[in-house]
């Protein structure tokens, strides 16, 4: 898709995209805005590099996209409720990694958040990247049986197994040293959601399930529904749906939560690595 106030360069043949030739720092105008939203549609990732960004700055451009969603059960920064400070500290070792389980962000919720604007404050000196994955594109190479079969079904999701009263983060060893997440029985909930959904943008059918945060299908059990899930996730992480981004310091990624998936790769132990994310507020999966 060709843009005239930025370009952007796909890094794999699925998804992802570098923009250059924008400044995120300075106030952008209407052509500016409206061609990143437009590329984060066409490339469901988009990456700026060497930006300079105020938390004023990267609050802004997470508003381009939409209002912000304050992310529960994660403390936020103390001067920026809205922004979550993402950071694992040398001593962490390899126990502990925030995203570290292909995911897509809160799927819990109703209206489970529409993407994310991560900005990378400190970089480790090799590691610490990130993988997403292209559900519709993971959708698309469904057979139409299975297809037809998934559109009719509805999963549900909670985030019982983090954040719930009994979840991973009750367990003071699976705390780490450098971020602070509050389980409480609201992480209990459950909520439905169509297992297609349909991007309100593009009008694209993705896949709405993710590890974490999918229980099992509605009406079913979860023996009943595990293996069908478990296909459905092998395929949705192959190769040659997924892009990889390698971060520097001072990078700004922004994902569609919709139609994607991402994992953050914990292989950097005895480094830091410090991120500052900005979520942005969606709509009830249709
Ligand atoms: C996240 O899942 O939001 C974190 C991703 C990352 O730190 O790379």
């Amino acid at each position: 898709m060709p843009y005239e106030t930025i370009t952007a360069q796909s890094i794999a043949g699925a998804l992802g995209a570098e923009i250059t030739g924008i400044d995120l720092s300075s106030q952008l105008t209407n052509s500016q805005t409206a061609e990143i939203q437009q590329a984060l549609w066409d490339h469901k990732v988009v990456f700026f590099r060497d930006q300079d960004l105020t938390p004023e700055d990267h609050l802004r451009i997470a508003g381009v996209f939409g209002e912000v969603y304050r992310v529960p059960f994660v403390k936020a920064r103390d001067d920026y409720p809205d922004i979550i400070d993402i950071v694992k500290e040398p001593e962490d070792g390899d126990m502990y990694n925030f995203g570290g389980v292909w995911h897509t962000d809160a799927s819990f919720d109703e209206k489970p958040p529409l993407g994310s604007a991560l900005y990378s404050l400190q970089s480790p000196p090799y590691g610490g990247d990130t993988l997403f994955t292209n559900m519709e594109a993971a959708f698309d190479a469904l057979s139409d049986g299975m297809k037809d079969m998934l559109s009719k079904l509805t999963a549900v999701h909670s985030a019982e197994r983090n954040y719930g009263s009994g979840g991973y983060f009750t367990d003071d060893d699976n705390q780490s040293a450098s971020m602070t997440i509050n389980p409480d029985d609201s992480g209990d909930k459950e909520t439905l959601h169509p297992v297609v959904r349909t991007h309100p943008e593009t009008g694209n059918k993705s896949l709405y399930i993710n590890p974490i945060y999918t229980m099992r299908f509605k009406d079913m059990t979860e023996d009943e529904s595990q293996p069908l899930l478990d296909f459905l996730y092998d395929h949705a992480i192959r190769p040659e749906f997924q892009c990889r981004f390698t971060w520097t310091t001072n990078t700004l990624a922004v994902w569609d939560n919709r139609c994607t998936m991402h994992f953050a790769i914990n292989d950097y132990a005895g480094h830091r690595r410090h991120m500052n994310r900005v979520t942005i507020a969606g709509e009830r999966p249709v």
